[in-house]
Formats: structure tokens, C-alpha cells, sequence
């Protein structure tokens, strides 16, 4: 046994991949749906889903927040996770992203758990009472996630989980000149959170980095 992590390449991920619950039907069509919108295929993909839903299961979630809705396949698949009487309240600014997600919420079997809140994340956080959430799920904008991983620390009971997307920077972590604008971002956020004496976090490498988190304090629900 040593210390030493395995370089992980494509093929790697391809070959976990295989061994991951895929999409069902319905996201499949739900994906397809999306992209011959418009909308942009960012979600987070299945391995990811299902590593978020066993966590989700883990810290027995009932209240979730996902900051960045897109087409709500994320959503749909956490309040799968969730016992009957869970929601996740999914945050989304476009109102085009929040209608679209909105007519695939209630087509599908989570319909009843998932709500989309419209708005900016920052202004619709703050309305959430203090340690009223049990897991949260940084997904959109870059620039932003210092101040929602904030409002995190306040929402979140002891023992909440914290996830945040795209911790690679979209695969330009380490590009010394990044195309996309918000790498910077990524990378001040990535400097943050060890910094955070409230918070237990680590990389996850699945898909574009999974920042995982637990909240510290009393694992059971407060
Ligand atoms: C981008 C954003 C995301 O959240 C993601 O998962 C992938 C790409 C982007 O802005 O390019
Ligand atoms: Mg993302």
C-alpha cells in the first residue's frame, strides 16, 4: 500500500462510467429535449448523479438546494434520492432555463419534490431560514460561489453537505491562458474553501471536480 494516487486518465473515467447507474428514459429524453432547445449541455453527468444521490442517502437529506437549476436534470435526479416527503428547491436566474425545467419537473416521477425558485441565488438564499437546508449543490455561475458557499454556512444544519461543481475549471485548471472567463473564478473558490473552519472538504474527481463538504457540528439532525 502507499500513499501515491493513481493518474487517473479517459479511460479510467470511461471504465467507471460503465459501472455507474446510467440515465433512464427519461433523462435521456429530457437531455435531448435540452440540447434541441438550445439550452446548453453542461449538467452534471450520470456517474456524478449518482455519487451525489448515495451522498444524499447517507446524511438522510430531506431539504436540498441546487443553485443553478439549467434543464433540472440534476434536480430530478436528487429528489429521487429523497424520502417521499424530501424536496429539492432548485434556484435558477433564466427564465428560459426555469420554464423549460419547469415543464420537465412536472412530467416526471419527482414532480412533487422538486420546486424551481426564480431569481438571482444570492437574493433567494437569503429568504431561506438559518440551518434550514441539509445539503446544497453549487452549480452555476463561478463567480458567485463565495458568496452562495456564504450563505451555505447559515443555511446548512451541523452535519450538512456542501457540493459544488466544476472544481477542474471545465478541464483549464491549469491552462496558463484559459478560454473560458470564469477559470479564474473556479480557481479563487478552489483557495477558499480549505480555508473555511466551518467546513470539512475534499475534491472529488468525478466528471469536471466535485467539491464535497460536510458542515461541522452534530451529524445527527438537529
Ligand atoms: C460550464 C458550467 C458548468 O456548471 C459546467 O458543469 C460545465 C461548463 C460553463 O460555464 O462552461
Ligand atoms: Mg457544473
Amino acid at each position: 500500500m502507499s500513499d501515491a494516487d493513481t493518474l487517473v486518465s479517459a479511460r479510467h473515467f470511461a471504465y467507471l462510467g460503465e459501472r455507474a447507474a446510467g440515465d433512464d428514459a427519461f433523462l435521456r429524453e429530457l437531455k435531448q429535449a435540452a440540447r434541441d432547445a438550445g439550452l446548453p449541455a453542461i449538467w452534471i453527468g450520470p456517474a456524478q448523479a449518482a455519487f451525489v444521490a448515495i451522498l444524499l442517502r447517507l446524511c438522510g437529506a430531506r431539504e436540498v438546494v441546487e443553485v443553478g437549476t439549467l434543464a433540472g436534470s440534476t434536480a430530478i435526479s436528487m429528489a429521487r434520492a429523497l424520502p417521499a416527503e424530501g424536496r429539492v428547491r432548485t434556484i435558477e436566474i433564466l427564465p428560459r432555463h426555469a420554464d423549460f425545467a419547469e415543464r420537465w419537473v412536472a412530467r416526471s416521477d419527482a414532480a412533487r419534490k422538486v420546486e424551481v425558485l426564480r431569481g438571482a441565488a444570492a437574493e433567494v438564499l437569503a429568504r431561506l431560514p438559518d440551518g434550514s437546508v441539509d445539503a446544497m449543490l453549487l452549480d452555476a455561475d463561478k463567480a458567485g460561489y463565495p458568496a452562495y458557499m456564504a450563505q451555505a454556512r447559515r443555511l446548512l444544519r451541523p452535519g450538512g453537505l456542501l457540493m459544488a461543481d466544476n472544481a477542474f475549471a471545465f478541464g483549464q485548471l491549469f491552462d496558463e491562458h484559459p478560454s473560458d472567463r470564469e477559470v479564474g473564478a473556479v480557481r479563487a473558490f478552489n483557495d477558499l474553501v480549505p480555508r473555511q473552519d466551518w467546513l470539512d472538504a475534499v475534491i472529488v474527481p468525478l466528471g469536471d471536480g466535485l467539491w464535497v463538504g460536510v458542515k461541522r457540528g452534530a451529524t445527527a439532525r438537529g
